[in-house]
């Protein structure tokens, strides 16, 4: 039987290069900063560090607007310091990840310059351009919206005549992959990283890469997604068959290089849309599962939520559960910033079967660090979400302005939580709970923290190969409130309800959260605790 490869068991933790440390004092995290905390990292316990983008940028999107896929952001650093990233993480026994943004690249790239300075420039044919419709095609070429839902795709130029598209922003011009030489030009800088020894990508909006070269229109069907609006369905625009094909030539290329070579998409669509993309083992190996984000804390919703994922990405898949990004809401907000509650959500994503993902600082319980639109550096805030009224974008649990999970990584009750010096402005303002415990130093000393929980659980994964490559079986017949599941000899159960429940469960406790009182050969878990316990036989009667 073939070992299955390691990203099969791995663990992921996310670093936001802007926020994660500043090592030369201008307020701006960097990758020596990254690197001066990679002990951090190995001693927390997770195995890969996947980067978002450092590449060189404008930076209006914060580095998912790419002018060169082979160079470093002077701000971020220098080519060799993204090499020392990946050797020092190597040296550590953990690996790399980097942030590949293959659908579009900034209007500032010298491709999309050239492209559009006329329709017969070499270049005219790598972004994706239409005739409009209507009189003299003023009006867009089709009725695809950007990824905002309530704007078009499509961006005028007045020098072509003609419409290019946009799926995020209207400084991020989509690719043409269908055109060879763009998919040449981006192999080989997939290519120009793998040679460097990264470990794999993590593929930015990969489902949307491939759209329908007949430019059809989407059928219109207002619904929610994901916790956001839509007004179409994106049948035309998204998770195309093209885009697995993508996906297998994507594969191709990394496997022409040893080690096991990792691709992770970042892809939306429902379970079966989503298993899709991994082919027959020949496309992506791991996909990320977005039904956490906006997770119910509710035994029911996670029991057919992960039962779902299993049914659909049976062993060898691994589903790849994530609870934060640089996107979306810190999960502590969720649940009225309660860390009991964060504690019981930390232990259902280190503990079931797959690939769990940790956002830098949800380790610690950081929250979302309230911001106003007018001052908003996020794009998509400050161009799109600014009219909507203040008082109302508070009061909702989806946040508009992306800053407020971006804020620097809180390290100590220092100046600036330590991310950069006394004196010094950091991009973002640091969320003033720093100063209240929230931060590494502090949850160091202490045993409770939500950082040793962390560390604990990571232990745990290194230790146990039952959490690693084990089965996943639900625990039928529990009280209500109560989830539980079994990893071969590994018991998982969480009261995410409001009464305690007792089970018929014992055994050694691995780790536990909140209150939770094993005698007699029960367990009775009190609101809000969870507990891993190992090697329990179910009494009978
Ligand atoms: C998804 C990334 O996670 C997000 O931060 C970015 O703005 C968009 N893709 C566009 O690249
Ligand atoms: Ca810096």
């Amino acid at each position: 039987m073939s070992k299955s490869p390691w990203w099969a068991s791995t663990s992921i933790y996310q670093v936001y290069p802007r926020s994660y440390a500043d090592s030369n004092a201008d307020g701006i995290g960097d990758l020596p900063g990254i690197i001066s905390k990679l002990d951090y990292i190995r001693d927390l316990g997770v195995e890969t560090v996947w980067v978002s983008p450092f590449f060189a940028s404008p930076q209006l999107d914060f580095g998912y607007d790419v002018t060169d896929y082979e160079d470093v952001a002077p701000e971020y650093g220098t080519l060799a310091d993204a090499q020392r990233l990946i050797d020092e993480c190597h040296s550590r026994g953990m690996r790399v990840m980097f942030d590949l943004v293959l659908n579009h690249t900034s209007d500032q790239h010298p491709w999309f310059q050239r492209s559009r300075s006329s329709r017969s420039n070499p270049k005219a044919d790598w972004y994706i351009w239409a005739d409009g419709r209507g009189k003299h095609g003023r009006k867009p070429p089709n009725n695809w919206k950007s990824a905002m839902e309530f704007t078009s795709a499509w961006q005028y130029s007045p020098v072509r005549k003609q419409w290019y598209m946009c799926s995020f922003l209207p400084f991020q011009p989509d690719l043409n992959w269908r055109n060879p030489e763009v998919k040449e030009a981006m192999f080989n800088s997939v290519r120009f990283w793998l040679d460097k020894g990264v470990d794999g990508f993590r593929l930015d909006i990969f489902g949307q890469i491939m759209k329908d070269p007949g430019l059809a229109n989407n059928p219109v069907r207002p619904h929610f997604y994901n916790g956001f609006p839509r007004l179409t369905d994106r049948v035309h625009t998204e998770n195309t068959p093209d885009n697995v094909t993508l996906a297998k030539e994507l594969r191709a290329v990394v496997e022409e290089y040893p080690g096991d070579r990792v691709l992770l998409g970042e892809v939306f669509g429902g379970p079966q849309v989503l298993r899709s993309f991994l082919g027959d083992g020949d496309g992506l190996q791991l996909v990320f599962l977005f039904d956490f984000l906006t997770y119910r804390y509710d035994a029911d919703w996670f029991r057919s939520t992960i039962s779902e994922f299993e049914r659909n990405f049976p062993a060898p898949q691994q589903p790849t559960y994530v609870l934060e990004n640089h996107d979306r809401s810190r999960t502590i907000d969720r649940v009225g910033k309660d860390p009991a509650k964060a504690k019981v959500l930390a232990v259902i994503l280190l503990t079931v079967r797959g690939v769990p993902t940790v956002y830098m600082g949800q380790e610690l319980g950081m929250s979302n660090t309230a911001l106003r639109f007018k001052d908003a550096l996020d794009p998509v805030a400050a161009t799109v979400y600014r009219r909507v009224p203040q008082a109302v974008a508070d009061r909702m649990s989806e946040r508009l302005n992306r800053d407020e999970m971006r804020t620097p990584m809180q390290w100590d009750a220092s100046a600036h939580a330590g991310f950069c010096p006394d004196g010094v402005q950091p991009w973002l303002p640091v969320n003033p709970d720093y100063q209240r415990g929230v931060n590494v130093a502090a949850e160091h000393a202490d045993p409770d923290s939500m950082l040793n929980l962390y560390r604990r659980l990571f232990a745990l994964r290194r230790e146990h190969e039952s959490l690693r490559s084990g089965s996943l079986a639900m625990l039928e017949a529990l009280p209500e409130g109560v989830l539980g599941y079994r990893r071969n000899d590994i018991f998982i159960l969480a009261n995410l309800g409001e009464q305690p429940a007792t089970v018929r469960y014992t055994g050694e406790v691995l780790a536990q959260t909140g209150r939770v009182v094993l005698a007699n050969g029960r367990t009775t878990l009190f609101p809000d605790s969870s507990v891993i316990l190992r090697t329990v036989v179910p009494k009978m009667g």
